[in-house]
């Protein structure tokens, strides 16, 4: 069975939740029946979930709904904290979980990643889960490494069904938000090494069905040629995901 495509948007720290809720509106009618063939999930900040998912089920739209981070206990004195029973409620289906930006500003380890990925399968959703290198680590030729040991740690401990509903965003930090982006080899080289890694963590059929997105400057008109490599199972998109317009080409760009 072939991996279905899957285009994420990650909206990062913009738009309120009206906003979000007429970009939704937008995104469903250009798509229309694209979002049959194509997995779309669009990830607001966690004040606009509520009115996104209001749009997804009154307009009965066949797109995913994710938040961009959670913690990994269920409830609980944790100030500003939001938990997965807290996203299920309001519907959510994927969370982003180790965002380079969370590890940056925000003191995520790949151990408090693992938590997270653990507790979003728990709760019955899926994580994206991301992973990537600086350009220092890349100019060293430690990419690969770097990658295979934030995979090791991020994704440890799951069942092999788990992981094989898992989706790893391979996204390269000095490509985020710079219109930089690898080759598509180069990406399908590391999305490769990423799939082997989870094969070697828990048996080819994981490795065959985990998903792996490439993320960074990803755009409607750069998006095909990420997609027709082997391993690229779609994109995660950060500032092209904040239009209706490209991100529906980028989603059409995986048909
Ligand atoms: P970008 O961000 O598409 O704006 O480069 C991608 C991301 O950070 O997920």
């Amino acid at each position: 069975m072939g991996r279905r495509m899957m285009v994420a948007g990650n909206w990062k720290m913009f738009t309120t939740s009206g906003e979000g809720a007429l970009l939704v509106q937008d995104i469903a009618e250009g798509l229309g029946d694209v979002l049959e063939e194509v997995e779309a999930v669009v990830c607001p900040p966690f004040t606009g979930i509520k009115a996104a998912s209001t749009v997804i089920e009154l307009d009965h739209v066949t797109m995913g709904l994710g938040a961009q981070d959670m913690f990994w206990e269920s409830e609980g004195a944790y100030t500003g904290a939001i938990s997965a029973r807290m996203l299920t409620e309001l519907r959510c289906t994927h969370v982003i979980i180790g965002h380079s930006e969370r590890r940056e500003f925000f003191g995520e380890t790949d151990e408090t990643v693992n938590k997270k990925v653990h507790a979003v399968f728990a709760a019955g959703m899926t994580p994206i889960m991301c992973c990537g290198e600086t350009l220092a680590t890349r100019d060293a030729l430690e990419t690969d490494s770097f990658i295979r040991a934030q995979v090791l740690a991020g994704a440890a401990g799951l069942s092999a069904d788990d992981a094989a509903r898992l989706v790893i965003a391979y996204e390269p930090i000095w490509a985020i938000g710079t219109g930089r982006t690898p080759t598509p080899e180069s990406a399908n080289d590391v999305a490769r090494s990423i799939r082997a890694t989870v094969g070697a963590m828990y048996g080819p059929p994981a490795a065959m069905q985990v998903r792996v997105l490439y993320g960074g400057s990803v755009k409607a008109e750069n998006a095909k040629m990420f997609f027709t490599e082997p391993d690229i199972d779609g994109a995660l998109v950060g500032g092209a995901a904040l239009k209706a317009d490209s991100f529906a080409g980028i989603v059409r760009a995986a048909l």
